[in-house]
């Protein structure tokens, strides 16, 4: 069983074999999530999938607090390093790694990956973390690709982070499609609602899931479930 708690936008925290894993933390400049106080969340890890702001704004904060190490491709893991974090470790595409709380692979996404600063953030990923509790796939921003039959080749897939906010990333239809890629019925919806521009219908949402027989699950900010 694994217990993951929502922070708004693509923020997630999942508890692993007692190893607290952070995911793409933005947090204080999401009004959506002002009840969150970030100098609560305490992470073992935390695995960024690309460098745009809206997946990196509370990396340095938290790492900072927490000793977190920092895990992310060479050019976003090394920009952390250069602002004084200490633990990072650099990926990329195709690479995997076993951690104390499991194997992570970073896997391809279609997306971009601009640091806020400016600087080139690599190419985006996301992650495939398979652990003695559960095997998942952390999309991160991306389109939808033929890439991600892979991931059911190899894994075998127990749930899914998928972005559903469509016009910067997948919207639903495309994510129910993803899903099946990877070889899995349940998705925990991500990167809706959090700007005008990904504003989604989540009923529609949830009804489109059901009509292809998946589980599509929107957190509340701040709720905690345990698959
Ligand atoms: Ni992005
Ligand atoms: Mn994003």
């Amino acid at each position: 069983m694994t217990n993951i708690t929502y922070y708004g936008h693509s923020t997630f925290l999942l508890t692993i074999d007692s190893k607290r894993i952070l995911f793409d933390p933005f947090i204080s400049p999401n009004e959506l999530a002002d009840q969150i106080d970030i100098q609560s969340i305490a992470a073992d890890y935390i695995l960024v999938t690309h460098g745009h702001s809206d997946h990196v704004a509370d990396v340095e904060e938290i790492a900072k607090n927490y000793h977190s190490t920092v895990v992310a491709n060479f050019e976003v893991a090394t920009w952390f390093q250069e602002k004084g974090i200490k633990k990072t470790h650099p990926m990329n595409h195709g690479g995997s790694k076993v951690f104390d709380f499991g194997k992570v692979k970073y896997v391809n996404a279609i997306h971009s990956s601009t640091l806020p600063d400016g600087s080139p953030g690599g190419n985006p990923g996301g992650f495939v973390v398979q652990s003695e509790q559960a095997t998942f796939y952390f999309a991160g921003d991306t389109a939808l690709t033929y890439d991600m039959k892979l991931i059911a080749e190899e894994f075998d897939i127990d749930f899914a982070f998928m972005p559903i906010g469509d016009n910067f990333t997948m919207g639903i239809d495309d994510a129910l499609k993803a899903a099946e890629f990877v070889g899995t019925k349940k998705i925990i919806g991500m990167h809706f609602d959090t700007f005008p521009y990904i504003k989604i219908d989540k009923e529609a949402a949830k009804k489109a899931a059901d009509t292809k027989g998946m589980e599509l699950i929107m957190l509340n900010i701040g709720e905690t479930i345990t698959l």
